[in-house]
């Protein structure tokens, strides 16, 4: 194979983590390059980025048949070496399957595939270790890029470089150099282990190497590092006196008075005679490394790779607690209507509503502008009017409550359950009266109430008072999620079911909501509550003889063309059409949403479970959580801060944090119209001191996740 340059397209997995991104940034004026993140988007001057979930073998396949490269650069890999030790199956699949799916679509392909691993398949006891030396990995991470490196092996063009990198990260977060390098600037101590040896080499060196390999078409395996080597003290050191700043802050400390999860070898320099040899080209050292390091710092590189940014709006800085996942089908099937006839009130929202019903197993959607919409158009269809009373949880946004004030009626409040934090049915068979005209279960963070207790209490308060109960699901939280074994919307324990599209929910249109029901006569005035109280279905007009016109044949009347009527009161609360294809696209990748959520809740689980002073969210077998949110219960007292310092603290590493609810019932709204109080609802008041959110949304990348986690233990590990 012949590499020609310019016209060569080079495809780097892993763009937003630091080589992905210093390679980007050394090659993009040699070749036409298409840089994949996972979930983490990167925009970077000069080149192409876009989305892969390389555990899909069929968007590797996508992303490399639509780039057709002639060479790959294989940077992707998840490197935290504790969370590899903890996570196996994440290293399996990011580390080991990731590489076999790119392995394998690149066969019958001319392509060269360079597989960047590291110095840890070593077992780090002797040092200096040749090729040849056996490979025995002291960690996962070291075994399961060892696994990667014999997946690559399958495809006969391929480059394996056993490596151990510093350099300048484009996202907000430290290689070793930069650390020292801040630590040192800002005038802090810092300890440096001065029983670790590694041969560490500058990215932009590295990169220089890997040029010249691709174009000498070279294959195999090599150790690519710096030519000497230094312990990790010693590099520090040597950072000091580049940079000119003060080597007495650092300490020498031993590596055996640490425990870490993961064990790590010790000496790890690297012989790189093979490659230098091969390559006829000398290897730098450490020294030369640093001073290039130093020399792009002087040049500003390191701010010019941070001004690469973030595809999205907000502060690259902050993970946010929640957010939308757009991406070019969502944005397609928003301009497509921008280019079509209809708006509003085309065929768009049919489509949505269809795709729902038949989704959660309902026989009718109607969707409006938003899920505090839907809860009003549920409660004026369900006959709440003045008087009325209306139970609900205080463990909820204000709009599950509102709903029922919007229609004259009370609400009441029901106390939350400590486990599930949903409405206890105890509390609702106490608070039913001959008053109750409907009830509000909401399905708190995605797990559903107890429905069929619920059900059951509402049927027999409804023979005690001979009255009419409605129950309406709150699910604004829940879509995608099972309740013995039944889809959140089915109704099946239910009149009607309530959805949110709002942009922190599962899937969104910008605002919008669903109101869901089995029931004919509800949908009939649902639709035409959301329309002004309009109809124009012949079977619903009160005055027929206006409204109707026999024709000159003498068939059955017909509906007048001008004619509609307003035959109850309702609002404007139609949904566009525009926001109805973002909601079908947003659809389509509801599995994968909820895939995601789950696989950051299960890593949350694992990193938070053994703490003293933190509760991790409880699971009802009874229910499967689509984690709309994922609440953790902190014993602030006991962490020796209080919530608002605990949330700044975060805030301020770039984290942000929310607290799900606010109990209802002590908005000064609800205390001074409706009496509420304090005290009324003892369970959820406890709950609201302890909790709070930690970010959860599809587009959080690996490295986000082990942020929040790193961060949040450190601010409470330790306390017993
Ligand atoms: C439980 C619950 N109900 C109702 C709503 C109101 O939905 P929307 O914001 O779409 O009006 C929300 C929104 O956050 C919610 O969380």
């Amino acid at each position: 194979m012949t590499i020609n340059g310019p016209k060569d397209k080079l495809l780097i997995t892993g763009i937003s983590g630091l080589l992905g991104n210093n390679l980007a940034c050394y090659f993009k004026d040699k070749y036409e390059v298409f840089g994949l993140y996972n979930s983490h988007p990167v925009t970077i001057k000069g080149i192409r980025t876009g989305s892969c979930n390389m555990l899909h073998k069929d968007a590797v396949e996508q992303s490399i048949s639509e780039f057709d490269p002639s060479v790959i650069i294989h940077c992707a890999s998840l490197t935290n070496v504790d969370t590899c030790e903890t996570d196996k199956e994440l290293a399996d699949s990011l580390n080991v399957r990731a590489t076999r799916y790119l392995t394998e679509c690149a066969v019958g392909r001319d392509i060269k595939l360079i597989y960047i691993s590291t110095d840890s398949v070593y077992d780090g006891t002797d040092g200096n270790f040749s090729e040849d030396a056996p490979t025995n990995p002291l960690n996962y991470y070291g075994l399961s890029k060892l696994e990667g490196e014999r997946e690559i092996k399958k495809n006969k063009n391929s480059l394996i470089l056993r490596t151990n990198i510093f350099g300048w990260n484009i996202q907000e977060k430290n290689s070793l150099g930069e650390w020292i390098l801040s630590e040192l600037q800002a005038g802090r101590e810092i300890k440096c282990f001065k029983d670790v040896f590694f041969s560490s080499i500058y990215t932009l060196e590295l990169a220089r190497i890997i040029d010249i390999a691709i174009r000498k078409d070279l294959t195999g395996t090599y150790n690519c590092g710096a030519s000497d080597s230094c312990s990790k003290y010693e590099f520090a050191q040597k950072i000091a006196d580049r940079f000119n700043l003060d080597r007495t802050l650092i300490n020498p400390i031993s590596i055996d008075n640490f425990k870490f999860t993961a064990n790590r070898g010790k000496q790890l320099s690297l012989d790189v005679n093979k490659l230098e040899n091969t390559l006829d080209y000398k290897l730098p050292s450490i020294d030369q490394s640093i001073d290039a390091f130093y020399k792009d710092f002087r040049c500003g590189l390191n701010t010019y790779i941070r001004e690469n940014s973030y595809e999205s709006s907000k502060p690259a800085s902050l993970i946010p607690y929640g957010t939308q996942y757009i991406d070019k089908n969502d944005i397609k099937a928003v301009v497509d209507v921008l280019r079509s006839d209809r708006l509003t009130q085309g065929p768009k929202i049919n489509d949505f509503e269809n795709a729902l019903a038949e989704y959660c197993g309902a026989k009718y959607a109607v969707a409006v502008n938003s899920g505090t919409s839907a809860l009003h158009i549920a409660c004026l269809a369900a006959g709440v009017k003045e008087n009325d009373e209306v139970i609900t949880s205080p463990n909820t946004f204000v709009a599950s409550a509102n709903c029922a004030v919007y229609c004259g009626a009370k609400p009441i409040f029901g106390d939350i359950d400590t486990d599930t934090y949903n409405i206890l049915p105890e509390e609702i068979d106490r608070k039913i009266t001959a008053q109750t005209r409907a009830v509000v279960p909401v399905h708190f963070a995605g797990q559903s109430c107890d429905m069929e207790t619920i059900s059951s209490i509402v049927k027999m308060k409804e023979k005690e008072f001979n009255s009419r109960i409605v129950i309406i699901e709150d699910s604004c939280h829940a879509l995608g999620s099972l309740y013995k074994d039944k889809l959140a919307g089915s109704c099946f324990y239910s009149d009607m079911v309530v959805m949110s599209f709002h942009p922190v929910k599962h899937i969104t249109t910008g605002e919008g909501g669903i109101v869901l029901t089995n029931n004919d006569s509800l949908y009939r005035k649902l639709v035409r509550l959301r329309s002004h109280g309009i109809t124009n279905t012949p079977g619903e007009f009160i005055y027929n003889e206006q409204a109707l016109s026999s024709t000159a044949d003498n068939k059955d009347p017909e509906v007048n063309p001008w004619y509609y009527e307003q035959v109850d009161l309702g609002h404007n609360y139609r949904i566009t059409d525009i926001q109805c294809a973002l909601g079908l696209s947003q659809f389509s990748k509801l599995r994968f949403f909820r895939e995601r959520r789950r696989e950051i809740v299960n890593r949350y689980n694992s990193a938070f479970r053994d703490i003293g002073s933190i509760q991790v969210p409880y699971e009802s077998k009874e229910c499967d959580s689509n984690f709309h949110l994922y609440v953790l219960l902190f014993d602030f007292k006991k962490i020796g801060t209080d919530r608002a310092s605990f949330m700044h603290e975060l805030k301020n590493a770039g984290i942000q944090t929310q607290v799900h609810y606010i109990p209802v019932h002590t908005q000064p709204f609800y205390q001074m119209n409706f009496g509420t109080s304090w005290g009324d609802c003892p369970n959820a008041e406890k709950y609201y001191q302890r909790c709070l959110s930690m970010p959860l949304h599809p587009s959080m990348s690996n490295s986000d996740v082990e942020k929040v986690i790193s961060k949040v233990r450190g601010m409470t590990e330790g306390v017993k």
